[in-house]
């Protein structure tokens, strides 16, 4: 137990539950919000981590839709798939909820019903956007047009992504339906609004003047920015049937906002695990005492700055959160991340092809963390972080402590004799870790604080490259007991120090390390810097086990392989046709001679790129085609191939050979050229194609 705990309450966004999580969802939230929690348990504070699935909203509506199921079913398949990956990767959830469950409804129903009780909301009939061919209105993703912030053409009608506005749906400029593809007309409708123009005045107190100094630059710009154009009342109700009942007279049909209903889920998942625990939910939303942190990513800020804030001030009984820690987005292979577009590395899968490695991913997206900018996950960047650090420098460092210590001594922890100057500079540096990592996580750095982590490695890596302790055990025995007891306590520094961000590996160092962190006064963490002995000699150690494992080539290539599909797939789907050519009477086709070839022989032309000489059996002859398909083939993968032939097209000479007809050709969705041929089936050459 820490001198001074203090009681946290910690969320991340909750995942829409249209499609499973991916790699730029961890590196947002996930992973910076579950590295902060275990660092905060670690220094004995009070922490309730809480998530889970956000399963209302126009998303998982257009889901079922489009899989032609309900959108119980879509939550239900990616409830179930993505809470078992959180718990496979280490997420150290305290409690992961549903927003279709109970608890939640009622939650958000009673505060939704507070705040109308209360006169919180204007009530207003105003004319929305309608889709007339599907009898729905259009609001939030039923909805793209042009932002009228930032000109984006992809707007959605509650937000647009490029920018983060928040939008009303009549904002848009040329907005259409993303259910018909019409264009809307405007029909009058009876809604709810949270007049947030009245909270502009507490909102440049609260946080232009209070938290200018301690929110993250890119989030405190953007809600500046944001209050400083003027905010204007948001409709917090909808008419769709998939959502929480307006819970108040007079409103059938009608739901509350994703928006509305999502962040309250935070505090249902709060009050969830605080009956299992048998604790009260209430001071951890309640108490002026305890700090409330949301993980975000960037498009969720004016959600969780601007109205969510507004919803707790206006209902009265709650705190505010204390920082909002968003992060910017990561890409993949230079192109946004999309679940619709397939352009991912879902976590689940990862599991599957990288079993066992969990740390590995979490370590390379804390190492790329989009902390102040956009950054890029490459597969080649993820072999490489693995291969020449955690690998070369972490777990090479672990592996020569531990197995010279057990060929030894061993594994029992000798007793050091004299301390050079080498050995208490080495212990001093060592010793100012704990403080320097812990200042960086506090100031949401997770990428500097897991770069000190490996700082700390690299320092016991470099003190055995220099001491050279198998070298020396030749000549001074005394010596190195010295030089493994100084290694060891680096080990068991890295084993406490790496629980934050590498949980697995550090449990794996505890164990090899027999090392059992008891709960007291003084945490672990702190002790590496107060404490003399961190390990002491005559402690029993384990044997060496590997931490991390080489990543080769072809699984990498495996990746980079699957990728390639998404890109062909979605190039095909969003390949459109040329339009059609003029027309051509049926003289003109039965001009044409289309005829079953066979290749017999091939060759590229010399001087040429492009340029291939054939002699094709035509079934009438055997004639010279020459064919620009050298880049896309090898002359002998085509010899044998039966192709379809233009056998009537007046001769003419290319590069000096005649060419006495032509291949008929198309080209597929990676640009890559193939025959137009009679399906594989084995047809006479000379056949006749009409
Ligand atoms: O952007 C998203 O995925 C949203 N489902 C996040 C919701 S966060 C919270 F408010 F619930
Ligand atoms: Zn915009």
């Amino acid at each position: 137990m820490t001198q001074n705990p203090q009681r946290y309450t910690i969320t991340a966004a909750l995942p829409y539950t249209n499609g499973p999580i991916h790699i730029g969802h961890l590196a947002g939230v996930y992973v910076p919000a579950d590295i902060y929690s275990r660092f905060l348990r670690m220094q004995g504070h009070d922490v309730a981590f809480v998530c889970g699935s956000d399963e209302h909203g126009v998303p998982i509506t257009i889901k079922a839709k489009k899989e032609g199921i309900t959108p119980q079913d879509v939550v239900d398949k990616y409830n179930g798939i993505i809470k078992k990956s959180f718990e496979e990767f280490g997420i150290s959830f305290d409690n992961y909820s549903r927003t279709s469950g109970k608890t939640h409804h009622d939650t958000a129903s009673d505060f939704f019903r507070k705040m109308y009780e209360d006169g919180k909301f204007i009530e207003e009939t105003t004319k929305q956007l309608y889709d007339a061919e599907a009898g729905q209105f259009l609001a939030d993703r039923f909805v793209t047009g042009t932002c009228p912030k930032c000109g984006n053409e992809e707007a959605y009608g509650d937000q647009c992504e490029k920018c983060g506005t928040s939008l009303n749906a009549t904002d848009l400029i040329n907005p259409k339906s993303t259910i018909t593809g019409a264009v809307p007309t405007l029909k009058e409708t009876r809604h709810w609004f949270l007049p947030l123009d009245q909270y502009e005045d507490w909102l440049k107190e609260w946080i232009l003047k209070g938290h200018k100094a301690d929110w993250k630059s890119n989030v405190y710009g953007q809600v500046k920015s944001w209050i400083d154009d003027g905010l204007r009342a948001r409709a917090v109700t909808r008419d769709l049937d998939w959502g929480i009942p307006v819970p108040v007279e007079g409103a059938d049909g009608k739901v509350l906002y994703v928006w509305f209903d999502a962040p309250i889920g935070y505090i249902s998942s709060t009050k969830e695990w605080a009956e299992r625990e048998g604790k009260d939910w209430e001071p951890y939303w309640k108490d002026e005492n305890t700090k409330l942190i949301h993980f975000i990513g960037k498009d969720n800020i004016v959600f969780h700055c601007i109205i969510f804030p507004v919803m707790l001030k206006a209902h009265g009984d709650y705190i505010l959160p204390e920082n909002v820690p968003a992060n910017e987005f990561l890409n993949l292979e230079g192109n946004k991340l999309s679940t619709s577009k397939n352009w991912a590395v879902w976590l689940h899968e990862y599991l599957e092809d990288f079993p066992e490695q969990q740390d590995v991913l979490r370590y390379v997206l804390t190492a790329n963390a989009p902390e102040t900018k956009d950054n890029d996950f490459t597969w080649k960047d993820f072999q490489a972080r693995n291969n020449n650090e955690l690998v070369a420098i972490f777990g090479n460092f672990i592996n020569r402590v531990i197995v010279l210590t057990n060929k030894y001594y061993n594994g029992v922890i000798p007793q050091p004799e004299a301390f050079l100057e080498i050995d208490e500079k080495t212990i001093a540096e060592l010793k100012a870790y704990p403080a320097v990592i812990a200042s960086s996580i506090q100031k949401y750095r997770f990428r500097e604080a897991q770069g000190e982590l490996m700082n700390l490695a690299r320092l016991g890596n470099k003190y055995l490259a220099d001491e050279e302790p198998w070298k020396v055990i030749k000549e001074d025995e005394a010596r190195v007991k010295t030089i493994m007891y100084v290694a060891l306590q680096i080990a068991s520094a890295l084993a406490t120090l790496s629980e934050p961000f590498l949980p697995f590996t550090s449990a794996k160092l505890k164990k090899m390390l027999n090392q059992q962190e008891e709960i007291s006064e003084i945490p672990a963490w702190d002790k590496i810097e107060t404490q003399k002995t961190l390990l002491p000699a005559g402690h029993q150690i384990g044997k060496a086990e590997l931490l991390f494992s080489k990543i080769e080539d072809t699984a990498i290539e495996k990746q980079l392989e699957k990728l390639q599909a998404t890109k062909a797939a979605n190039e095909m789907e969003n390949q459109k046709a040329e339009p059609q050519k003029d027309l051509a009477t049926f003289d003109d086709f039965t001009k044409m001679d289309l005829r079953v070839g066979k290749i017999l022989e091939a060759e590229k032309m010399p001087k040429t790129k492009k340029l291939m000489k054939l002699k094709v059996d035509t079934g009438i002859d055997q004639r010279t085609i020459v064919s620009g398909i050298a880049e896309h083939f090898s002359a002998e993968e085509i010899i044998g191939k039966q192709v379809t032939v233009l056998v009537n097209l007046a001769p003419r000479a290319l590069r000096g050979v005649e060419s006495e007809g032509m291949i008929l050709m198309t080209e597929n969705a990676e640009g890559k050229l193939v025959f137009v041929n009679p399906d594989g089936e084995n047809v006479k050459a000379g056949t006749i194609i009409s």
